[in-house]
């Protein structure tokens, strides 16, 4: 039986640079797992930081995006790797999610709550869509 004063709640993070499918089914499956899903957007600074390459859209405009989605809950900026722990306890996050391109690499925080890791969407990603509309 469950003991739960809030609802069971999932968090994921990523870029959602140049929205595509890919990024709506890892949220729609995300959600799914779950009553609530929070969403970590990373910042424009931390995304220069990552990719070495700032997002084209820019991080209002991604936040803005994620968040009126139908199965997202609420968003917050993601501002440093180092804080997820933090974000995690903050939200009262019970699932972390992430794509399996991330398999492994979020283990550390399964003390903190389930890592579930969920299949990439096949063919798509935002590099590749970049990539195609600089070659037009
Ligand atoms: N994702 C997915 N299927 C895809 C692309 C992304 O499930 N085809 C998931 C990622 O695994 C991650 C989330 O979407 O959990 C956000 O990924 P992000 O890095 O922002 O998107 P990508 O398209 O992978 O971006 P890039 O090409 O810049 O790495």
């Amino acid at each position: 039986m469950q003991n739960r004063q809030h609802p069971l709640t999932v968090i994921t993070f990523g870029t959602f640079d140049v929205f595509h499918i890919g990024h709506l089914n890892v949220l729609e499956r995300a959600r799914k797992l779950g009553n609530r899903l929070i969403v970590g957007v990373s910042s424009d600074e931390l995304n220069q930081r990552k990719k070495a390459r700032l997002p084209v859209y820019r991080e209002s405009e991604r936040l803005k995006i994620i968040d009126s989605l139908k199965c997202v809950d609420a968003v917050f900026l993601e501002e440093s790797l180092e804080r997820k722990a933090e974000y995690i306890r903050h939200f009262q996050a019970d699932i972390l999610v992430m794509g399996d391109d991330w398999k492994g690499k979020f283990d550390e925080f399964s003390s903190l709550c389930e890592v579930i890791y969920l299949p990439r969407t096949p063919s798509v990603s935002t590099t590749t869509i970049i990539e195609v509309v600089k070659a037009m």
